[in-house]
């Protein structure tokens, strides 16, 4: 069973997406077990101050160190032989990617770190082995952020989604946008289905798909094509 842990002052925001669906199933049967850890408990004097001013001057409240390292270490008390990969939510982080959602899914134990205010006290980051952002984009907090990352990684988890073939062939893990889909009915609306989906000819429909796919990232995402392998005849049909 995969362990994540979370590190954040507003572990209800996870009720919500962790409590739905295929993350919620994936918890049920025990394939993934998530564990809040409000780092309020470890703040400072009767109030748990968990913030301050930054030394040198300048706007804003930074998270002070203390309360971060402690509850870091009740983890580690928690769980002392899990290898853990402690990834630190950060808008000047590596952005999120497909990528690290694949590498992120084959850990033992995940520890996801959630800022708010200003920022952190720059120690913080001797606790930290990946420091990742989710977007060139600056949001309250970093709890939205490892929601996303979350889920982007436990679906990928052996035996939760229910079809296993289907996250292998998503948009993004095969270095492309996934094809068009159609379902019935034939035709609506005077839109109709590309006949080639409805010939049974699997050779055909496979191909039809691929250019499809193609043609769908040369449009919209022709960034990803850098890190694609174009096959010869890929090319011709993007050059024409
Ligand atoms: N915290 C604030 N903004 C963030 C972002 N874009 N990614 C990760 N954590 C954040």
């Amino acid at each position: 069973m995969m362990k994540i842990d979370v590190v954040t002052l507003f572990p209800e925001m996870f009720d919500g997406p962790l409590g739905h669906s295929i993350v919620k199933r994936a918890i049920e049967k025990d394939i993934v077990e998530v564990n809040k850890v409000n780092f309020r408990q470890f703040g400072k004097g009767k109030h748990q101050v968990v913030d301050d001013t930054p030394y040198g001057g300048g706007a804003g409240m930074l998270l002070k160190p203390e309360p971060l390292f402690e509850a870091m270490d009740s983890i580690n008390e928690r769980d002392p032989e899990t290898k853990k990969r402690v990834i630190l939510m950060d808008p000047a982080g590596k952005p999120f990617n497909q990528a690290m959602a694949e590498d992120f899914s084959e850990e033992e134990h995940l520890v996801f770190l959630c800022g708010h205010y200003e920022g952190y006290d720059e120690r913080i980051r001797s606790l930290v082995t990946d420091e990742v952002s989710l977007g060139d984009y600056v949001l309250t907090g970093g709890e939205l952020a490892a929601m996303v990352m979350i889920d982007a990684t436990v679906r990928l988890l052996p035996e939760v989604l229910g079809n296993a073939s289907s996250a292998q062939t998503d948009s993004h893990s095969s270095g492309l946008l996934e094809h068009p889909h159609y379902t019935r009915p034939a035709e609506y609306k005077g839109m109709k289905v590309p006949e080639v989906l409805m010939n049974g000819n699997h050779g055909l429909i496979e191909a039809w798909r691929h250019e499809e796919s193609l043609k769908r990232t040369f449009e919209r995402r022709p960034d990803m094509l850098e890190s694609y392998d174009l096959s010869d005849r890929d090319k011709s049909l993007i050059e024409k």
